[in-house]
C-alpha cells in the first residue's frame, strides 16, 4: 500500500477513536476549561483530552513524524510528515449541544506551514452522527457510513437558482464588520447562506456536494488542513487571497466555476 493510503487509514482509525471519546465526554457533560484568544474562544476539557489521545496514538504509530495541534502546539519531526490536528472543530457547537462538530486530522508533507505543505491524507469525523470523510492525495475523497464508502464529487456551478454557500465568523468581534461586508459581496451568487459552525464540516460538505461553496476569513491551519484535501480530491478548488493558498486572510472552497466567481466577488478584499 502507498504511504498516503497508510496515513489515511491511520488517520481514519484514530479519528473514529477520538470522536468516540468526544461523544462520550459530551454525554457526560461539558466543562469549559479556559478561554483563548477572546471570551468567545473557549476550550473544553474534552478538546484537550481528545488532542492528547490523538497525539499519543500518532506518536506510538509513527514516532518520527511531526505534529501541529490546536491545543498542544507543534513538534518538529524527522520523517518529513507532519500531522495537523483539530481535536474538536466546532467547539462552541459542542459546548452548546449542537451535533455539528468534528475531529480533523491531516498528514502533510513538508514543514507545518500551510503555504508550503502538501497534504497527503485526511480524515474528518463527524462524531455525533458517526460520519467519516477521508481523502488520499490522488486517490479521491470518500464518505464512510454504515451503508459503506461513497466517492465524493463537488457540485457543478448551480444555474439560475444560485449557490448554497456557507461561511463563518471568527471569535474576534473586531473582524465581524469585515466578515459581514464579505457576505454582502457574496450574496448575489447565493440562493442561501449557512453558518454551520465547523470549518472542517463546511469543507467536507463542499466535497460531498451538500454545499456548493464556502468562504471564511481567519482560519488556522488545523481548521482547513484535512477539509481542503477532501475538496480538492472531490474535484473542487481551495484557495485564499487571489492565487494564494487557503489561510488566515481568506479561505474559499467550491467547484472550479463557482470558485472563480467567489474569488472575483470576495477574493481581492
Ligand atoms: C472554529 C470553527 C468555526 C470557525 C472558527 C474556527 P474551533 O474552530 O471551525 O466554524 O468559524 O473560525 O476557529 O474553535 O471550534 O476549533
Ligand atoms: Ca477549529
Ligand atoms: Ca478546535
Amino acid at each position: 500500500m502507498a504511504l498516503s493510503d497508510d496515513l489515511a487509514q491511520l488517520a481514519a482509525g484514530i479519528a473514529r477513536e477520538a470522536g468516540a471519546l468526544a461523544r462520550r465526554r459530551r454525554a457526560e457533560g461539558v466543562h469549559i476549561a479556559a478561554t483563548k484568544s477572546g471570551v468567545a474562544d473557549i476550550v473544553t476539557a474534552a478538546d484537550r483530552e481528545v488532542e492528547a489521545l490523538i497525539r499519543r496514538r500518532l506518536a506510538d504509530a509513527r514516532p518520527g513524524d511531526g505534529f501541529l495541534g490546536e491545543e498542544s502546539g507543534a513538534d518538529v519531526g524527522t520523517s518529513g510528515i507532519t500531522w495537523v490536528v483539530d481535536p474538536i472543530d466546532g467547539t462552541v457547537n459542542y459546548a452548546y449541544g449542537i451535533p455539528a462538530y468534528a475531529v480533523s486530522i491531516a498528514a502533510v508533507e513538508g514543514p507545518p506551514d500551510p503555504t508550503t505543505w502538501t497534504a497527503l491524507a485526511a480524515a474528518v469525523y463527524g462524531a455525533a452522527i458517526d460520519e467519516l470523510f477521508t481523502a488520499v492525495r490522488g486517490g479521491g475523497a470518500w464518505v464512510h457510513t454504515a451503508a459503506g464508502p461513497t466517492r465524493l464529487q463537488v457540485n457543478p456551478m448551480p444555474v439560475d437558482v444560485g449557490a448554497l454557500l456557507a461561511t463563518g465568523f471568527g471569535y474576534d468581534p473586531a473582524t465581524h464588520a469585515g466578515d459581514l461586508a464579505r457576505v454582502e459581496r457574496a450574496m448575489p451568487l447565493a440562493r442561501d447562506l449557512r453558518r454551520i459552525g465547523s470549518a472542517a464540516l463546511d469543507l467536507a460538505y463542499v466535497a460531498a456536494g451538500r454545499l456548493d461553496g464556502y468562504f471564511e476569513r481567519g482560519l488556522n491551519p488545523w481548521d482547513h488542513a484535512a477539509g481542503a484535501l477532501l475538496v480538492e480530491e472531490a474535484g473542487g478548488r481551495v484557495g485564499g487571497i487571489p492565487g494564494g493558498r487557503p489561510g488566515k486572510n481568506l479561505t474559499i472552497a467550491a467547484g472550479p466555476e463557482l470558485f472563480a466567481a467567489l474569488d472575483a466577488a470576495i477574493g481581492g478584499r
